[in-house]
């Protein structure tokens, strides 16, 4: 569904007491989400209803506090860009600090500064290129494997293809079993997940007999074995070998102490890059498949580049600059199907965004799945069109109508290297073989942490 046009640059404001607050739901949430949207694992429906009865910003409760859903890429840079300081992730993803620790996701405030200046050469343009060689040779191994006519599941693939990149580039391991056991280990606790994060408090209670608490901690206490192992295992090899973790071993942190990071930091950032690094990916790779299957001109447009640019030779980091339309269809297929659909922040202190003042603690949540489907900044928005990401389209657009890896301090630390991954796996794969997809089957997001396919994609590859 597509939101409404919000050019009306009319502010409705409620005042209560000291405070400025939009517009919003009157009742307290949880009557309305029994009563109209109780439909589990779907908020989006949520989040369309607030746009398409209150626009550009709204509000409502949940049990004591305020939550403000925005949908104005103005008051977004206000959060993301002018005042971060004021912010700390909302409680579900500071919850994931149970399993992630106080890796980047989740970690807030100077703990997050210093991660991220010991992370962030690690993740630099130059080191990464080293990845490409990996990010091909995974995805020629797949097209081999592929056969003309065996129907596969699109989104089961990519996520095959994706985990096996990550373990080369993270450890330097081929999908060996620790990697598949890690990967096994942390699907385990996703599906933990949901029960956790709905207990009140579930940290406190992990030392309690229940039992989804305690497969949890056994599967963290698994988990973190075979973490801690690669870890030990790199420490003592005692050599750069030009992976992910061997580069966050040898960081310091220069601007302060020189000091490095401890095995459990490590552990943390270990999980924290595995978990935010592969599933993303997959899911934007996953959705392109299904966007060209629908959209024969622009799969022949991308046949055409791929062919005209590498012919039959496999691409090459250099090739990349030269595959501009296929950049686009993967920057047009994350805005109708953003991986990262959803984003939030809990005030720490009373804060002036807009003509708002809102109290502290007020939740605040901003949906690309919903902004980047607005017709205002994205005309006839269902339509699938590469084109709306030529230089001059996207300079005729707000920062905040798009964003796909957040922005401002927290921005996506992995975006080049997702963008290298994708546009390589893609041409790879699309050098030999069309998907077409199988007809009458029954596609559904699935807005998890990440936008998936609920019922993954069934498709035939077919050779071109
Ligand atoms: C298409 C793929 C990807 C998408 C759409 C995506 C999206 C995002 C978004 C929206 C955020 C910001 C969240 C927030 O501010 O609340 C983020 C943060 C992050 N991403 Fe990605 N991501 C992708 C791929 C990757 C990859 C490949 C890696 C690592 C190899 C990665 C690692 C991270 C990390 C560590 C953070 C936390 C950064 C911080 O808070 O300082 N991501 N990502």
């Amino acid at each position: 569904m597509a939101t409404p046009s919000q050019v009306d640059k009319h502010w409705t404001v409620e005042e209560r007491g000291d405070y400025r607050l939009p517009p919003g739901l009157k009742r307290n949430l949880p009557l309305y989400l029994f009563s109209r949207f109780f439909r589990p694992g779907n908020p989006i429906r949520l989040f369309e209803y607030l746009a398409v009865t209150f626009g550009r910003v709204s509000c409502y409760r949940i049990g004591p506090s305020d939550v403000v859903v925005m949908n104005d890429p103005e008051l977004i840079r206000d959060v993301l860009i002018a005042q971060p300081q004021n912010f700390v992730k909302e409680r579900t993803q500071r919850r994931m600090k149970i399993l992630l620790g106080e890796g980047l996701i989740t970690s807030d405030g100077d703990i997050h500064k210093r991660q991220r200046r010991i992370a962030a050469p690690a993740f630099h343009r130059q080191r990464i290129q080293a990845y490409a060689s990996s990010m091909v040779e995974r995805a020629a191994a797949m097209r081999d494997a592929w056969q003309a006519g065996v129907e596969v599941d699109a989104s089961a693939e990519m996520m095959q293809l994706t985990l096996q990149i990550v373990a080369r580039t993270l450890f330097n391991s081929d999908v060996t079993k620790d990697v598949q056991r890690i990967n096994d280990e942390v699907n385990a606790i996703m599906r933990l997940y949901n029960f956790l994060v709905a207990l009140p408090r579930a940290e406190d209670l992990l030392h309690l007999p229940i039992p989804g608490l305690m497969r949890f901690k056994r599967a963290r206490r698994r988990l973190d074995t075979v973490v801690y192992r690669m870890i030990q295992d790199h420490r003592a090899a005692g050599i750069d070998s030009g992976d992910l973790l061997s580069m966050l071993l040898a960081s310091r942190d220069e601007e302060d102490d020189h000091s490095g990071m401890t095995d459990e930091q490590l552990r943390d950032e270990v999980l924290t890059i595995f978990l935010a690094g592969y599933e993303t990916v997959a899911n934007a790779l996953t959705w392109t498949w299904l966007l060209l299957g629908q959209n024969q001109d622009a799969e022949a447009k991308l046949h055409a580049e791929v062919d005209a640019v590498l012919g039959e030779r496999l691409p090459t980091l250099e090739d990349i600059p030269q595959l501009r339309y296929t950049e686009m269809v993967l920057a047009e297929s994350m805005r109708l199907y953003p991986p990262a659909w959803a984003m939030g922040r809990q005030a720490t202190c009373d804060v002036e965004i807009g003509p708002y003042k809102l109290p502290a603690g007020t939740y605040i949540f901003f949906s690309q799945y919903i902004i980047q489907r607005n017709a205002d900044f994205f005309p006839d928005p269902l339509k699938f069109d590469p084109e709306r990401f030529t230089l001059e389209h996207k300079a005729g657009r707000p920062r905040f109508a798009y964003f796909p890896f957040g922005g401002g301090n927290r921005q996506c630390i992995g975006e080049s290297f997702a963008w290298m991954e994708a546009i390589l796996s893609l041409v790879t794969l699309a050098q030999k073989w069309r998907l077409k997809l199988v007809p009458g089957q029954r596609i559904e997001v699935q807005p998890k942490i990440t936008l998936r396919p609920k019922y993954g994609i069934r498709m035939v590859p077919e050779l071109r």
